[in-house]
């Protein structure tokens, strides 16, 4: 059975002090989660240790921590870089990869991106894996296909079983990224029950069924119940409305 998720990703953006507040202020309202519900909040790598902190002294058990990159090597003179086990070491669960900025504004490739699901998988943490279409592809109608490359070479080489049971796919179409010009409800459904169909091709439909695959661009509190009631969307990946607990905590009761 797939888990229905919201994953905020804060990107480069609020102060420790400013990131604490937000979780107090979410973990202290009284939401039940159900059993196959997660929130994971994925700050910026100085962040971490204190929102670890947050989240363990809260007792709370659904609430998890991400963060935004991970190197591929595991230690040595990578300058800049941030290793797993170091993710490992604060209490890191989950890792997103294959973000549409970090593709276009650091270079990353689908076959980066697929050693970097490789080695977290080798650290038993779990990968939110984005893909999804530039404007120009969206308007030549090649949506499709492009999501289906990525697919191909980042996640497909993957067994049946690593795929349904550990990993997260994020569907993101980049034209709804941070613009406020949210996919609709047909055009969100409409991907995900392609990527759920070319996994149940590659694969088989027990993989398609209990792989969850989320949602992202401009999701906010207006739109959320609608994209998460589509039959084949389990959540959303949250930026913008993710940095203020009175836009986040609408987005997490959304969840069905
Ligand atoms: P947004 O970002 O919600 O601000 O559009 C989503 C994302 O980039 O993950």
């Amino acid at each position: 059975m797939r888990k229905h998720i919201v994953a905020a990703n804060w990107k480069m953006n609020l102060l420790i002090s400013e990131g604490e507040r937000l979780v107090q202020e979410i973990l202290k309202e009284p939401i039940e989660l159900k059993y196959n519900q997660n929130v994971i909040f994925c700050p910026p790598f100085t962040h971490l240790t204190s929102i670890a902190k947050l989240l363990n002294d809260s007792g709370k058990t659904k609430f998890y921590l991400g963060a935004q990159n991970c190197a591929i090597q595991d230690s040595g003179a990578f300058t800049g870089e941030i290793s797993i086990s170091m993710l490992k070491d604060i209490g890191v669960r989950y890792v997103i990869v294959g973000h549409s900025e970090r593709r276009q504004l650091f270079g990353e490739s689908n076959e980066l991106i697929k050693q970097k699901i490789d080695a977290l998988l080798t650290n038993q943490i779990t990968p939110i894996f984005c893909c999804g279409e530039p404007l120009d592809v969206r308007e030549k109608n090649n949506q499709n296909e492009f999501v289906e490359k990525q697919l191909e070479e980042s996640i497909f080489h993957l067994k049946g079983a690593v795929l349904a049971n550990e990993i997260i796919i994020a569907y993101e179409p980049i034209w709804a990224i941070g613009t406020g010009k949210t996919a609709t409800t047909d055009q969100a459904e409409e991907m995900h029950l392609h990527i759920r169909k070319l996994i149940e091709t590659k694969f088989d439909i027990e993989v398609a069924n209990d792989v969850s695959i989320l949602y992202g661009g401009s999701c906010k509190a207006e739109n959320a119940l609608e994209l998460f009631a589509n039959e084949n969307v389990d959540g959303g990946l949250i930026g913008g409305a993710a940095l203020e607990a009175h836009t986040f905590l609408p987005i997490i009761k959304a969840l069905n």
